[in-house]
C-alpha cells in the first residue's frame, strides 16, 4: 500500500487532480464538477483521490454531511458517501476499502452518528458488496437501490430515503425537462446526448440545473442528481444514452398508441 497516498482535495489542489477517472480540464463535465466543488467544501463535504506514484489517480471517495447531501435521504449527522470508485486495473486489491476507512475514520473524528451510503445493482454505482463486509447494514430500499448504514452510535435512529416519486414530475406536466446537476462530470454529456436526440423526435427540452442539495435531494430517484420527465411522468432516474433514450420514447409512444386504440374501441361488448 506504500505506493498509494489519499490526497483530501480543496479549492488549491482540485484542479490538478483526476475527477472520477477524468484528468481533462477541456472537458465541460469536469469543470463544471470542479466549479461544483469548490462551493462545497466550505459546507463539510470531502472528495479523496487515491493517487499512486506509479499509475497516478486511481479511485476516489466523496461524502457529505447529511444536511448537505445530495442523495435524497434523512440521515441528520451522519456522513452520507455520494460515489466511491476505484479504476477497474486496480480493483480487489483493497483500494476501495482504504477509501472507505478514511471516511470512517472522519465520520469518527466529527462525532457523527455514522456512516450512510446509496448502493445499486445497476452498474452506474458502487455495489453493496464492499460495504456490507465493511460492517455496514441495509435500512431502506427502491430497487435497485439500497440504503446502507454504519452506526457509529448504537441508539442513533436509522437514515432512510425520502424519494417523493409524483410529486415533481406533476409540476413539470406536459413536454420533456431533463434535472441535472454538476456533481456527476459525466452528467453534463448525457443531457447534451439526450437534448440532440430529442430534437430527432421534435422535441426541445427543458433543462434545469440543479443547484442546490434541498433541490437534488427532491428529484424522484434515490440516485439524486439526475432525471428525465417526459408528460409528467419519470423516464430515467440517472444519465443514459441517446440509444436508450430514443428506446424508452419508442416503447412509451407505443403504449400509449396501444392505451388509445383500446379507449377508441369502447369498452368489451358481450359476446352472443
Ligand atoms: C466498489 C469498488 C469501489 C470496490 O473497490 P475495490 O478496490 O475492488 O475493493 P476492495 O479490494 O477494497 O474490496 C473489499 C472487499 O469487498 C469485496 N468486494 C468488492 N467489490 C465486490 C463485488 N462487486 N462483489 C463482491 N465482493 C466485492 C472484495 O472481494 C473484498 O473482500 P475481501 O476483503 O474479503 O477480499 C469498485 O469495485 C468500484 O469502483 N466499482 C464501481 C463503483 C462505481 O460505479 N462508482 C461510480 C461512482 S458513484
Amino acid at each position: 500500500m506504500s505506493d498509494y497516498e489519499i490526497i483530501d482535495s480543496n479549492a488549491d489542489n482540485i484542479d490538478g487532480c483526476s475527477l472520477c477517472g477524468n484528468k481533462s480540464t477541456n472537458n465541460l463535465g469536469r469543470r463544471r464538477k470542479a466549479d461544483w466543488l469548490k462551493e462545497r467544501y466550505a459546507e463539510g463535504l470531502r472528495y479523496k483521490v487515491l493517487r499512486s506514484r506509479e499509475f497516478g489517480d486511481v479511485g476516489m471517495i466523496e461524502y457529505a454531511p447529511g444536511s448537505h447531501s445530495w442523495r435524497p435521504v434523512e440521515a441528520e449527522d451522519y456522513l452520507v458517501i455520494h460515489c466511491l470508485w476505484v479504476k477497474r486495473e486496480h480493483k480487489g486489491k483493497g483500494l476501495g476499502s482504504l477509501l472507505l476507512e478514511s471516511c470512517l475514520r472522519d465520520a469518527k473524528n466529527r462525532q457523527c452518528r455514522g456512516v450512510a451510503v446509496v448502493t445499486s445493482s445497476d452498474a452506474f454505482m458502487a455495489e453493496s458488496a464492499l460495504f456490507l463486509k465493511a460492517g455496514f447494514v441495509p435500512v431502506d430500499r427502491i430497487p435497485p437501490y439500497e440504503l446502507l448504514v454504519k452506526k457509529l452510535q448504537r441508539a442513533a435512529p436509522d437514515p432512510r430515503f425520502t424519494v417523493e416519486r409524483k410529486r415533481l414530475p406533476r409540476r413539470y406536466g406536459k413536454g420533456l425537462t431533463i434535472l441535472a446537476a454538476d456533481q456527476c462530470p459525466y452528467v453534463s454529456k448525457s443531457v447534451g446526448r439526450i437534448a440532440e436526440a430529442s430534437r430527432t423526435l421534435g422535441l426541445e427540452p427543458r433543462v434545469v440545473r440543479v443547484t442546490s442539495a434541498r433541490a437534488s435531494r427532491e428529484l424522484p430517484t434515490p440516485y439524486g442528481i439526475f432525471s428525465i420527465l417526459h408528460d409528467g411522468r419519470l423516464i430515467a432516474e440517472r444519465p443514459i444514452s441517446a440509444t436508450r433514450f430514443l428506446s424508452i420514447m419508442r416503447k412509451n409512444a407505443e403504449q400509449a398508441t396501444r392505451g388509445y386504440r383500446r379507449c377508441a374501441s369502447g369498452p368489451a361488448q358481450p359476446q352472443p
